[in-house]
């Protein structure tokens, strides 16, 4: 990649970064104390945002599918669930420590920068080897060196004293969840034994997971503590490759649906598979700092189910009522962060649009299901009671059904901009003529074309567009 491609991304990656904080989408966590590394916190729009892609991957994959239910587990679990999954044993990336600045890298990121193929499922030997043979071609990314320790496997698990009242962590550890999806396996009988679903069926949760990221960079792309969309597909064996193939598409549509751009999106294969994984590909986006995984979707075949199993000397198989068959289903797993998802969003509807003599205007062309505000209400002037109370009047009534934003602050002119920036759909403005009429002025965000509309067919008007 060129060095002016390379910087080009760059500016646009502050642009979203310096925009998502000024508009109240996100803010670095702490920030009074400096900030916490790979930590961040939704604004008032951007807890909107998470809100309405949340509610968006949950009617797409529980609402509308007849045997897929929800499920809500803790972040905690037995320690033993973390030992049976593997994670405490090999769940880990590579890290290297430059000689000079003492920075910490993560070697398969830092050899990927500079071209070389490289990824965290290999060992320690094969990384060390790329590690010792692209010496020259490495700089850190803080004070360019090329000086670089040995890499070693760090474990990702975040550890915490809950329930340990020993004073000794190392002792009796216990981890905050580095997967949703663990809650789901363990939860399988409970889930079986509690429902009427039958194979083929699925789990789906939402929820926070937590890993010890070596790197904080890359801004909501790799947090720390960050947010799973998970759904396990629980089907018999025969069928995994079919309905594996199925689900690729389906995620796909699903994309497509949400609204992101086609070409912004690609396929990749996993080459180098995790042990017991039959199939990986991920979804990619193109982010501002290029293509990367959005979503994974994996073929796990019956790895989970067995390993919790035997762990837990119970039996985690399934019964078809109709042949009385018995076997341990094998699982399709789609997992995609709701970060992610959102920096996704973000970097897709953002517009710099030039509107000609010399005007332009930011605006986030946000599908209207996932824009935090659906409509502004503006009384034209602020200091004119008559128009206040009517546009108030207007602002109550919708805000029982929408997100709305009650906006007098400034002139129209700005009130649109400020709500073209965070992605309103609709701006209401009640003016003179409304107290006679009974008309009022809708304002289109994308073709910012104006409206006449009788406040009595606000209601419907609004339905149908939203
Ligand atoms: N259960 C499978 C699993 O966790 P993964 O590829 O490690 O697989 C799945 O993670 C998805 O979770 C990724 O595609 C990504 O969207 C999201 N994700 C993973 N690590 C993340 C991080 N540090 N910050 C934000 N999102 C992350």
């Amino acid at each position: 990649m060129s060095k002016e491609k390379k910087q080009e991304e760059s500016v646009k990656m502050e642009e979203i970064v310096s925009f998502a904080k000024r508009r109240g989408f996100v803010f670095p966590s702490s920030e009074i104390y400096g900030g916490f590394g790979a930590v961040y916190d939704f604004g008032p729009y951007g807890a909107e945002l998470a809100k309405n892609i949340r509610d968006f991957w949950w009617k797409k994959m529980v609402q509308e599918n007849d045997n897929i239910v929800g499920l809500d587990s803790s972040i905690f679990m037995s320690p033993k669930v973390w030992e049976a999954s593997g994670h405490v044993g090999g769940f880990s990336d590579p890290l290297s420590e430059c000689k000079q600045c003492h920075a910490r890298v993560r070697v398969d990121h830092l050899l990927e920068d500079a071209g070389v193929f490289a990824d965290e499922k290999m060992t320690e030997e094969e990384i060390n080897a790329l590690l010792e043979a692209n010496a020259d071609k490495l700089k850190c990314p803080k004070c360019g060196s090329s000086d670089f320790s040995q890499a070693k496997n760090f474990n990702l698990l975040v550890q915490s004293n809950l329930g340990n009242f020993t004073g000794d962590w190392d002792k009796e550890p216990t981890y905050l969840r580095g997967e949703t999806c663990q809650g789901i396996y363990v939860n399988f009988k409970n889930v079986l034994d509690s429902t009427r679903v039958k194979v083929p069926f699925g789990i789906a949760q939402i929820g926070k997971a937590f890993r010890n990221e070596i790197t904080a960079r890359q801004f909501i792309f790799r947090k720390r503590e960050f947010e799973q969309m998970e759904m396990q597909m629980f089907v018999h064996p025969d069928d995994s490759v079919e309905v594996y193939e199925q689900w690729r598409e389906r995620r796909w549509q699903y994309y497509l649906e949400m609204g992101i751009k086609e070409e912004n999106l690609k396929w990749h294969e996993h080459e180098n598979l995790v042990f017991y994984a039959k199939a990986a590909w991920d979804i990619e986006y193109k982010f501002p700092f290029g293509f990367k995984e959005l979503e994974g979707i994996h073929a796990r075949g019956d790895y989970d189910l067995t390993q919790h199993a035997k762990h837990s000397g119970k039996k985690l198989e399934y019964r078809n009522p109709q042949t009385g068959e018995v076997f341990v289903p094998h699982i399709v797993e789609t997992s995609v962060g709701l970060d992610r998802t959102f920096l996704a969003v973000l970097t897709d509807a953002y517009v710099e649009e030039d509107l000609g003599e010399c005007k332009s205007r930011t605006v986030l062309k946000l599908p209207a299901n996932l824009a935090p505000v659906k409509i502004a209400v503006f009384p034209l002037m602020k200091n004119k009671p008559e128009l206040v109370v009517k546009a108030k009047e207007i602002f109550n009534e919708l805000k029982m059904q929408y997100m709305c934003e009650f906006d007098d602050n400034g002139n129209v002119g700005k009130r649109y901009r400020r709500q073209d920036e965070i992605g309103t759909p609709y701006c209401i403005t009640v003016d003179f003529d409304t107290l006679e009429t009974e008309e009022v002025t809708v304002r289109d965000r994308d073709t910012m074309e104006q409206e006449k509309v009788h406040i009595d067919k606000l209601q419907k008007y609004l339905a149908e567009k939203l």
